[in-house]
Parts: structure tokens; C-alpha cells; sequence
């Protein structure tokens, strides 16, 4: 049976070939897509005998979805009626000082989000690093940033904000994070570097030590993302603590939230003045508007603090309904082909924000993606993540392919590439290629990840 691929897809092939995506999977698969005989995506899952028995999911369960406790709306409440709405106010400096002591910093800036965070901590280290550019000129122009490859979008948009190019890093299958060996390879290609941002996926702590160790040898800076994994540890301390200047978001997915909202954290007090005066529109102590630096508009509202200050009683709360959510798929699943998203036990606790799976390479059925759509092929014993994810979607459950490697991304094609060795396998594009974010929400029931789980393995059937 002939298959013909839609334009898109063959589109994107040439693309995908001289990437030499995961050492010649591609091109099998698109081979075995076009000979092989059997079920071909769109498979309608509610009539397909495979599921048979298996009811959508009466409430769609999300993959991470904010959850509201009776506290968010005392403090909100408390700023209208106080009048303090603003950003100004009680929520603002409370939630600055319990995120400080939680977390162990010294010193916290609430923001408007995470990417507003990220940006004024790279601007921050572009300045301390290269000295303050010329106005109308970003900090970062014209240097190269060794960047998290296997993160979310808006870990590395903030160094090409500032005139930055980033160079990305792959990623190790001990945690799915930057790989020290190809960081230790980026600085052989690239000894002038001074900046590395990295990430903690999933809430899951990167190879710190290793990577600090690196840095510190090429006297390197590093920005710490600890978006995903606010209440994650690492030797006993927690992430948001391991960067020179670090950030944390309260975006409505993450582990609390505050519908919005993040923070920049570092040591130095005159770094945390800093951040307070660029957010605020960078107002010199005037009587008038008086500026000397750039400004921006990024403080934290009083409103969305007050929601956050409501969450961080439940944060605890969260991390244990996660975990418990990791372990149900875990204990579920044991008996397929796959496994869990990993991390080191020995040293680090993860916060468990999104529980993720990857299938073996032996049991991936051919799955061909391109720009904007995919297909597989369904066969008997394999699977991969769109079978999985649309099986999920057809029952009413939110699932995602694990985030899209940076240098996967059209924007960033021509940017600089590091794998641990030139002749080895592009970790990124295999652990995209196989890899499933499963719904993590913390609401689930018990009952409704058995039916998530047991649609997971009719996939397999
Ligand atoms: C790793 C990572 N970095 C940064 C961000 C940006 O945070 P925000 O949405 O609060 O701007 C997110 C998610 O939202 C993220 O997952």
C-alpha cells in the first residue's frame, strides 16, 4: 500500500534529512510509511475496536491547569478594598519575602511574568559582563550565548532581545537538560563565550554541579531558568539558587500560579535595586521623570501577587499531587515498552510538574512529522507520541509532545548546534521524536488516570 505524504510534510523532508535527524530514523520511517501495510493516521479512536470499551473522560482532564484554593481571592480582595491595586502593595512585598525564604535567596523582584524576568536577568548579565551599550543597542550584540536547546521558547528568546546570538546546547538523557559534555564542546568551538542559560525541564534539576564547574573554568555566567521547577532541589538546595541571577514564573500552567506573573532572584542586593528600578521605568530619584537608563514596564501587580501569596501555602500541596500523578504512570506503565521522563535520584527531588514518557526505539511504529502535521503508521506491540497523543485528545485529555528542540525550530535554523561529539546521535531530536508529555494535572482522580493509562496501552495493542 502506497502512502502519498501531504505537501507539508514532504516539504520539510529535505530539512530534516541534511539535520541527519536522529541518525536515519526519519528516512526509515518514511519508507516504512509508504510500504508497510496497516492502520494509517486519522484513526477515528471512539469507533476503532482497539478502544472499544473506553468512554470519553465526562471532564477534560488538562495537562497542567491552575488550581484555586480560598485564599487567592482573600488577598485579591484585600487589594480593592484597600485600594492598593497597582504595583504596589502588601501581596507584592510579601510574596517577594516568603519566595526568598522558600526558595533560599537572598533576594527576590516580582515581575509580570517569567519572560519579563528572563529578559532583564540576561540584559543584567549582558551589562555586567560586556558594560552598558550604547542607547538604542542591545547588551548581548554581536555574542554568542550557549543556550538550553530542549526548553520552552521563552528560555533563549530573551538573549536574541538583547542582540544575542544563541548557540544551543544539546541536551543528556540522565534529565533531559543541557549536557555538560556538549557545553564542555560549545567552549572548545567557542572559547569567547561568557553567558550560559540554562533550564530545568519539567521541574526536573539539570547536571548543576557539572555545569557551574564548566562555567566557572571560562569564567562564564550562568541564568537559571527554574520556570518549570519552583520547589525542585539539587544536593539539598533549591533551583532559583544555582544561577548568578536566576528567574521563576507563576504563568497559569506551573506548579502555583498567579494567572500570571514571575520572579528574578539573585544575591546581591544592588542586582535585585537594579531589576526593581529597570521594571519600574527606570525612574531616577527625582522629583520629575528623570532617566538615565532604559526602562521597561514589567513589575508584578498587586492583584496577581495576591493571587500568588494564596498559592504558596498549597505549593507543597501541588508537588505532592504531582509526584503522585508521576508515580501512578510510572507503576502503570511499567509493563510497556517505555519510560518515564528521568532524573538523578541521588541528588536532586524533582517538583514533578509534568510527568512525561519516552518510548523505546524498538517500540516506535513509523511516525513522519513535518512544519505543522504528522503521520504514523499503527502497528500491532508499537506506538509514538501522535498515536498517543490523539488517543488521549479522542477521550477528552490534554497531552503535548515534549517541547520542540530549539534548533529544530525554523526561527533558530541557522543557529549554532552542539552535540557531545560530532558522529553522535542529536539527543533533542530523539527524545522529541519519541517522547510523550502525558496530562499531569493535579486535579486528576485516580480513577480518571487508570482510563488514561489504559488508553496508553491500548496504543500499544
Ligand atoms: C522553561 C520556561 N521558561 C520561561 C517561561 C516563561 O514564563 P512566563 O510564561 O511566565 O513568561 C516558561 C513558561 O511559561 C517556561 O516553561
Amino acid at each position: 500500500m502506497k502512502i502519498a505524504l501531504p505537501a507539508n510534510i514532504m516539504g520539510s523532508l529535505g530539512e530534516f534529512q541534511s539535520d541527519s535527524l536522529v541518525n536515519g530514523n526519519l528516512v526509515r520511517d518514511i519508507k516504512e510509511l509508504n510500504c508497510n501495510d496497516g492502520e494509517v493516521s486519522k484513526i477515528d479512536f471512539k469507533t476503532s475496536p482497539r478502544f472499544a470499551g473506553i468512554k470519553p473522560l465526562e471532564k477534560k482532564v488538562w495537562l497542567a491547569s491552575p488550581t484555586m484554593h480560598k485564599e487567592e481571592r482573600e488577598w485579591v480582595d484585600e487589594a480593592i478594598r484597600t485600594n492598593w491595586v497597582s504595583t504596589v502593595g502588601a501581596n507584592i512585598n510579601e510574596v517577594e519575602k516568603q519566595v526568598a525564604e522558600y526558595v533560599g535567596c537572598n533576594y527576590s523582584v516580582g515581575l509580570s511574568c517569567g519572560t519579563t524576568a528572563l529578559h532583564l536577568a540576561v540584559r543584567l548579565a549582558g551589562e555586567k559582563i560586556y558594560g552598558v551599550p550604547k542607547v538604542g543597542h542591545g547588551s548581548l550584540e554581536g555574542r554568542r550565548v550557549f543556550a538550553a536547546d530542549m526548553t520552552f521558547f521563552a528560555t533563549v528568546n530573551p538573549i536574541t532581545y538583547e542582540g544575542g546570538e544563541p548557540v544551543f546546547i544539546d541536551t543528556e538523557r540522565e534529565t533531559w537538560n543541557m549536557d555538560p559534555a556538549a557545553l564542555e564542546k560549545a567552549f572548545e568551538l567557542y572559547p569567547d563565550v561568557k553567558l550560559i542559560v540554562i533550564a530545568h525541564l519539567y521541574g526536573t534539576p539539570s547536571k548543576i554541579d557539572e555545569i557551574r564547574s564548566i562555567a566557572d573554568a571560562h569564567g562564564a555566567l550562568i541564568v537559571e531558568d527554574a520556570a518549570e521547577s519552583l520547589g525542585a532541589s539539587y544536593k539539598g538546595k533549591q533551583t532559583g539558587t544555582f544561577g548568578d541571577f536566576s528567574i521563576i514564573s507563576f504563568n497559569g500552567n506551573k506548579i502555583i500560579t498567579g494567572s500570571a506573573g514571575g520572579m528574578f532572584l539573585c544575591s546581591d542586593k544592588s542586582d535585585a535595586d537594579k531589576i526593581r528600578k529597570w521594571s519600574t521605568q527606570s525612574r531616577e530619584a527625582a522629583p520629575w521623570y528623570q532617566h538615565e537608563e532604559l526602562g521597561y514596564n514589567y513589575r508584578m501587580s498587586n492583584i496577581i501577587a495576591g493571587v500568588i501569596r494564596g498559592q504558596l501555602p498549597h505549593l507543597e500541596e501541588h508537588i505532592a499531587q504531582k509526584k503522585a500523578v508521576f508515580e501512578r504512570y510510572r507503576d502503570g506503565l511499567a509493563d510497556l515498552p517505555i519510560k518515564m521522563n528521568p532524573f538523578d535520584a541521588e541528588n536532586s527531588v524533582p517538583n514533578y510538574w509534568l510527568s512525561c514518557m519516552i518510548i523505546d526505539e524498538d517500540a516506535m511504529t513509523p511516525q513522519v512529522r513535518g512544519d505543522m502535521d504528522f503521520m504514523y503508521r499503527s502497528e500491532h506491540g508499537k506506538s509514538c507520541p501522535q498515536e498517543i497523543l490523539e488517543a488521549l485528545s479522542a477521550f477528552n485529555a490534554e497531552g503535548r509532545p515534549v517541547w520542540k528542540p530549539m534548533h529544530m525550530q525554523p526561527i533558530y535554523e541557522n543557529h549554532g548546534f552542539v552535540k557531545a561529539s560530532d558522529d553522535g546521535i542529536d539527543v533533542g531530536a530523539d527524545i522529541f521524536r519519541r517522547g510523550v508529555c502525558l496530562p499531569s494535572d493535579n486535579k486528576m482522580t485516580a480513577e480518571e488516570q487508570n482510563v488514561l493509562i489504559e488508553i496508553i496501552h491500548r496504543c500499544f495493542k
